[in-house]
């Protein structure tokens, strides 16, 4: 009888890292993200991050932190060691970004990294080298006071790891935001973002989150909205609903601190805008949600990239109710446009860091460092229990009366917009027309967007929207993501008309547009690029995505004068397109108010 060996044995040490290391380091910006919060664990003032290559020849972060002691740093690569956690207990109440001890050996075990310490109260500071996933070497070195690691040759040893990575701007963009998400976590923290030797960010430390806000978004108005209820603290700041977007991208969540992709807060932002946001798109912005950790789990994700609420209902109805108030309240003060506007609101010096995890406890009214009132004993209205939510898709408000959902079917057929007899236009935005007992109100922007999109569309099928070449470029500056997007999809993009090139770290040439464009056809570029980003699919999908951003346009503005003439010509287009009932981004182009309907409203029936 041969004597096999078994055939089921313990992994190494360093091939069990090499296997974490795929779920924490998914990319260089996971990178960053691990060390920055380690800096930020670690009570850091200030951060410098500097990366080479996109973060994959290197990235380095020093910190000015606590930093560590030499037997401390000997452990630090060590799998599962910490020093956030030490009981069950403690992992129920998670206060700080890591505690799970991951972190650096999986970054290590993928990269080579070196680990420079020192306590400030220490004579001498301690290195740490791993490299190749051999035992790393540490021993006595002169170093400032906190922290710095340097992650040289990421994913070297893992080459499948480094095919999947996308191209260089989008690696760097996804760092850049890390750094940027981090910056609105941590207002009082400073911190400098490098490439190749070049600044790319810099963030000096602010006493407020609202004056950190405004550094992140320079150039879009946000309303800042604020609340506590039943223990739930919430602070915002979100643009208007024309500024709205597909997807999430310009949309931060940050739940104690940490930032996640939560479908309840999202459908909670969805819902606060009662209707006035295109389907699927979400504002500008940034959401903060403080609550006991208790009520959260935060031990759901490697990269720790969502969480588990309790009970995410409550959460749902708490973001959604402050936030609908609190812009409505906006809205109704006029103080939607002007924005964060006056001085900071003062801080008292102990609240200088009011976004570091551990959330005060308890929760109180300083929890943002903004002085927000006290929480008013509100009734929270009923939770929504519809499936919608459940699935994670915003709640869908029923239609109001009188909208083209319900009014076309019995009171107006679609083919015969011709037939109609213009009246006028109100708002510079609505056109009124008459014809068949019936006075239909049409959007002209919504219209006019159906028919161009149908237009386009067609066109599509025998090759490029046809396109206008500009004598000279524009400059159209960019944010690192959507200059990444415009590298990636040149094809998609001169599918629609553009010709663009990427030029330096912030902006790109844009030398032709879709012929037909209305308006600045640098913003029409930008929007386009945030929408091709969103989401999935082959370039016929995405190519679909970008056709009805390049409608809308081209498409009549709203507050534009329209003559009859025009007004004929549009009702002609109408019926020739298969008009539907909506614009392409999901709203009612048209609705119609019948005779009796009229007559009844003024008691003459
Ligand atoms: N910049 C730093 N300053 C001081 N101590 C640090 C720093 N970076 C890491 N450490 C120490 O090294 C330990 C290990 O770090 P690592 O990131 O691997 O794990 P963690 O942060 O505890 O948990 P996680 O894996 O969830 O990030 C930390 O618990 C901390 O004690
Ligand atoms: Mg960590």
């Amino acid at each position: 009888m041969s004597v096999e060996a078994p055939r089921i044995r313990v992994l190494p040490a360093d091939l069990v890292n090499q296997i974490a290391a795929g779920e924490v380091v998914e990319r260089p910006a996971s990178a960053v993200k691990e060390l920055a919060e380690n800096a930020l664990d670690a009570e850091a003032g200030r951060l410098e991050i500097a990366l080479r290559g996109s973060g994959i020849d290197e990235i380095l972060v020093r910190d000015d932190g606590h930093g560590m002691s030499r037997e401390e740093a000997a452990l630090a690569l060590v799998r599962h060691a910490t020093s956030k956690l030490a009981t069950e207990e403690d992992l129920r109440r998670i206060a700080t970004f890591g505690f799970r001890g991951e972190a650096l050996p999986a970054i290590a075990a993928v990269s080579r990294l070196r680990l420079l310490t020192r306590r400030p109260g220490d004579a001498e500071g301690t290195e740490v080298l791993a490299e190749e996933g051999r035992e790393p070497v540490v021993r006595p070195a002169g170093a400032p006071p906190g922290t710095t690691v340097v992650v040289r040759d990421l994913f070297y040893r893992t080459p499948a790891r480094r095919k999947f990575l996308k191209s260089a701007r989008t690696e760097l963009a996804a760092c850049v935001r890390v750094v940027e998400w981090l910056a609105l976590s941590n207002p009082a923290v400073g911190f400098t973002l490098h490439h190749d030797g070049r600044p790319l960010r810099r963030f000096l430390p602010c006493s407020t989150a609202a004056d950190r806000v405004r550094e992140v978004f320079p150039d879009v108005p946000l309303t800042p909205v604020e609340g506590i209820l039943e223990g739930v603290a919430v602070l915002a700041f979100l643009g208007g609903p024309e500024h709205a977007r597909p997807g999430a991208r310009n949309l931060e969540l940050l739940v104690n601190g940490r930032r996640v992709a939560d479908r309840a807060i999202v459908a909670a932002v969805a819902a606060a805008y009662e209707g006035m946001l295109p389907a699927g798109a979400l504002p500008p912005g940034v959401v903060y949600v403080n609550l006991d950790p208790a009520a959260v789990d935060v031990n759901v994700h490697p990269r720790k990239e969502e969480v588990r609420f309790v009970n995410p209902r409550q959460i749902y109805a708490v973001v959604r109710h402050i936030l609908r108030d609190g812009l409505a309240g906006a809205r109704a003060g006029g103080a939607a446009a002007g924005i964060l506007p006056g001085p900071p609101a003062a801080v008292p010096p102990e609240e200088t860091r009011p976004w570091r995890p551990p959330v005060p406890e308890p929760l109180g009214p300083r929890t943002f460092g903004l002085v927000p009132p006290p929480a008013p004993a509100v009734q929270l209205p009923a939770f929504p229990a519809d499936a919608a939510f459940r699935s994670g898709a915003p709640p869908v408000e029923s239609p109001s009366p009188g909208t083209a959902a319900e009014a076309p079917a019995a009171a107006f057929r679609p083919g015969s917009f011709a037939a109609l007899v213009p009246a006028g236009q109100v708002f510079l935005t609505y056109l009124i027309c008459e014809g068949e007992d019936r006075v239909v109100l049409i959007d002209q922007h919504a219209a006019h967007e159906r028919v161009v999109y149908e237009d386009l569309r067609a066109a599509l099928r025998s090759g490029p929207l046809p396109s206008q070449s500009l004598i000279e470029p524009l400059p159209a500056p960019l944010r690192a993501d959507l200059l990444a997007v415009a590298e990636e999809e040149r094809d998609a993009l001169a599918l629609l008309g553009f010709d663009v090139e990427p030029f330096g770290h912030d902006r790109a040439l844009l030398r032709a547009h879709p012929a037909g464009l209305r308006g600045d056809p640098v913003e029409a570029l930008r929007e386009t690029l945030a929408v091709l980003a969103h989401g999935r699919g082959g370039e016929r999908a995405v190519v679909e995505r970008g056709l009805a951003t390049v409608a809308c346009h081209s498409a009549i503005r709203a507050g534009k004068r329209v003559s009859d003439a025009e007004v004929r010509a549009l009702l002609r287009r109408m019926d020739e397109v298969d008009f539907g009932d909506h614009c392409p981004h999901g709203r009612p182009a048209w609705t119609v108010i019948t005779r009796a309907e009229l007559e009844r409203m003024f008691g003459r029936r």
